[in-house]
């Protein structure tokens, strides 16, 4: 049996400890072959392939990116993409089967492959934790640390010069990494995108905390939304408030803030330093575990489906369950962190 991998969608630190652990259980247990698949679907739409043995994944669990690389193509786009070209090119290199490893997109891909035909299974991937049909995904756990560190470092400065910081973190649609890491580091407004805010909430917030003489930490996801600006920034053009692009919301806060309460206050954005760097420790367990049950799940010729965590076992989920609706931060769960703000 000869099985291609790949990464797709941005990248997260775990996947190489994907690879390792697929191919590590694979080649020893089940005598697979396998190859790696260039930059996503862009490598099985370009045949671009290449023979990954235990030699290729020695020592990758600490080491963050993805050998592979990886890139957003469709891989039903361009002259060579397609179920049925990419049919031919996996025949023409005697490949049987594909472990996808990826996000909400990717996995829509594989699960539409699935359906014209061709053999895929997933490994569910992103720093965000908005996959639903697995509990926690491998990156989420390292950005957390991540940004919790970041939140102690912007604190000491925050103390020592009595300001506001306000940190933006990852989070395109859900808010679970400023909710963690905001818990973490003790942060005094959490802004997500599930619980709209108005300006003046966050101002008070912002108040209370320094009135109680603390230096105001806040910590908002990039996919916040503010709700109520629309009169206050007619005279600035509502785009950044409505949000047409990602990234800098903390940087619109920030002036905010300062304007309305006068305490000095500062923005930092985090961006993609939350997903380089060696994953955590629990990722890295976590991504070995995914794999080596990737290695098992195509070695039983489970196609259609992905590996995934419940509780704390590593289960299989039809693509159709894992798909839809994304696994966005409960309201009881934020609600339960209001008494550390009040
Ligand atoms: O989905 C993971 C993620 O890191 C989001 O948190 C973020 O909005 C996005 O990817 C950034 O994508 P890119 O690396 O393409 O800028």
């Amino acid at each position: 049996m000869k099985i291609g991998i790949l990464t797709s969608g941005g990248d997260c630190p775990g996947l190489n400890a994907v690879i390792r652990g697929v191919v590590l259980k694979g080649t020893t247990n089940y005598n697979i072959e396998f190859v790696g698949i260039r930059d996503g679907w862009r490598g099985v739409v370009d045949g671009d392939f290449f023979p990954l043995t235990r030699h290729e994944v020695k020592g990758l669990s600490k080491v963050g990116g993805t050998i592979l690389g990886t890139s957003r193509t469709n891989p039903y786009e361009g002259p060579r993409g397609g179920a049925d070209n990419i049919k031919a090119t996996l025949y023409g290199h005697h490949i049987d089967g594909i472990i996808a490893i990826g996000g909400e997109g990717t996995l829509a891909a594989a699960n539409r492959l699935w359906n014209d035909g061709i053999n895929v299974m997933g490994v569910p991937k992103t720093i965000d934790n908005d996959l639903r049909a697995t509990d926690y995904s491998f990156g989420f756990d390292t950005a957390v640390n991540i940004a919790t560190d970041a939140m102690d470092r912007l604190r000491t400065t925050g103390d020592s010069h009595q300001r506001c910081m306000v940190a933006e973190v990852m989070g395109r649609h859900v808010g679970w990494i400023a909710l963690h890491s905001g818990i973490a580091a003790g942060a005094h407004v959490i802004c997500i995108p599930e619980v709209p805010m108005s300006i003046d909430e966050i101002v008070d917030q912002v108040q209370k905390a320094h009135d109680r003489g603390r230096a105001p930490l806040v910590v908002v996801s990039e996919g916040f939304t503010l709700t109520g600006m629309d009169e206050a920034y007619s005279d600035k053009g509502l785009d950044a408030f409505n949000r047409p692009r990602l990234g800098g919301i903390g940087e619109v806060l920030a002036p905010e803030i300062e304007r309305r309460t006068g305490i000095e206050t500062r923005a930092t954005v985090l961006g993609h330093i939350q997903r380089g760097g060696s994953p955590s420790g629990f990722d890295r367990v976590l991504a070995t575990r995914l794999g080596l049950h990737a290695a098992d799940a195509v070695a039983e010729e489970a196609w259609g489906q992905m590996v995934s965590m419940k509780g704390t076992d590593i289960v299989r989920v039809p693509f159709a369950e894992a798909l839809g609706e994304l696994n966005t931060v409960p309201i009881y769960r934020y609600e339960e962190a209001a008494a550390l703000f009040g």
